[in-house]
């Protein structure tokens, strides 16, 4: 038996939290110590999963002797000076989504791992899940043709993570709805269509709802500076994009933190293809969407209910990256693919802000 991963966590809120359950939950794992600016949910957190460190500071998690490799759950601005003085350090890095603030930031980040020699991964949990696994599998088995065609998107009627708090600031987040949940579209779309390049976008942002106040969520008031009637709200609140795409494809994207629509949340995407059409609507993070297959039999209409399993999310998200630093394969994992995700998000704020399509080299 070799010796245990040593890892640790920086960030408790809701995305630190998942890493430590999903590393806590796994065989050949130590996890060594905890960061985060709430020390209740830190000792609590310690305490429930017989971590030996707690501590505030990301710096002072970062000097432990023996640490391994970090997963970095904290607000967007952080995600960057974190990894980079991680993998300075020799550690193995899995960030949270968006990787940065942006494609520059990003790709010090890479170059840091390059540099560095070491594994950087970013948490993109929802192409986990059993739905769209599923639906990939159906796309490879050539059920739908050649995809042409498709519109992802995930709105949500009052879904600003509390106006105020980090993620509406914009120096903070980077951005609204569309760096936040948007980027999980971008990246299941892409995915799913086989990852072709984006060669050009066509944006618009908007933001007058959140900055007259309204959308704030009604269930999230946990966010550190939300809640306060002069708090800042300087993002979108509803983004579009029209991608063109390599091979001639094009892809619309919508991401809505509020917007006058259906209450609730609800994230999916429909493709057409040559051979047939597909549909996967996954309402108030159902954990398995309704998922159709589109086609024509003879000049009549068809649509099939495909069955999926739930899937992976951050427990699969989280294993990989420990079975990918165990194995000392390490090639290729140095965050380039989000990177460029974010390189393609610049490029849509840019487009918004010009009022003009922007072409990606
Ligand atoms: N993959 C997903 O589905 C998903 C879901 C939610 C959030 N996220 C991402 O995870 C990240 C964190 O989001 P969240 O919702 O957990 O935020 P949050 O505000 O709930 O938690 C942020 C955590 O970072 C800690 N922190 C802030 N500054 C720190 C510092 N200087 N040193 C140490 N710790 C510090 C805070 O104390 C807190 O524990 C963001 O990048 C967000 O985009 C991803």
């Amino acid at each position: 038996m070799s010796a245990p991963l040593r890892v640790g966590v920086v960030g408790v809120g809701w995305a630190g939290q998942q890493h430590i359950k999903a590393y806590a939950a796994l065989d050949g794992v130590e996890l060594l110590g905890i960061a985060g600016l709430e020390e209740a949910e830190r000792t609590a957190l310690a305490a429930e999963h017989g971590i030996e460190h707690d501590v505030a500071r990301w710096e002072d998690l970062l000097a432990l002797d023996g640490l391994e490799a970090v997963s970095v759950a904290v607000p967007t601005f952080l995600h960057a000076p974190i990894a980079i003085a991680a993998l300075e350090r020799g550690l193995h890095v899995l960030s949270e989504k968006p990787i940065a603030l942006n494609g520059t930031e990003a790709a010090t980040m890479v170059d840091a791992a390059r540099a560095a020699g070491r594994v950087l991964d970013v948490a993109f949990n929802h192409r986990r899940r059993g739905d769209i696994q599923r639906l990939k599998a159906a796309i490879d088995e050539g059920r739908l043709g050649q995809t042409y065609y498709a519109k992802a998107w995930w709105l949500r009627r009052t879904g600003i993570p509390t106006i105020g708090s980090w993620f509406t600031q914009s120096n903070l987040a980077g951005g609204g709805p569309l760096v936040d949940i948007g980027v999980h579209v971008l990246d299941y779309a892409l995915f799913l269509l086989g990852n072709p390049a984006v060669r050009s976008v066509s944006a618009s942002t908007y933001d007058l709802l959140g900055r007259n106040g309204f959308g704030s969520s009604p269930e999230d008031n946990t966010k550190s500076g939300g809640g306060n009637a002069d708090a800042k709200f300087d993002v979108e609140d509803l983004a579009t994009v029209f991608m063109r795409l390599e091979g001639g494809g094009t892809l619309l994207v919508e991401a809505s933190w509020a917007a006058h629509r259906a209450d609730g949340d609800q994230f999916g995407v429909t493709l057409y293809g040559t051979e047939g059409g597909a549909e996967l609507i996954v309402d108030d993070y159902a954990p398995v969407g309704s998922l159709k297959l589109f086609g024509d039999d003879a000049g009549t209409a068809t649509a099939q209910r495909l069955r999926a399993g739930v899937g992976g999310a951050h427990p699969a998200v989280v294993a990989e990256f420990v079975d990918t630093v165990r194995s000392g394969d390490w090639a290729g994992r140095d965050g380039s693919a989000a990177a460029q995700l974010a390189r393609i998000v610049d490029a849509c704020y840019e487009s918004a802000a010009a009022e003009r399509e922007i072409n990606i080299s």
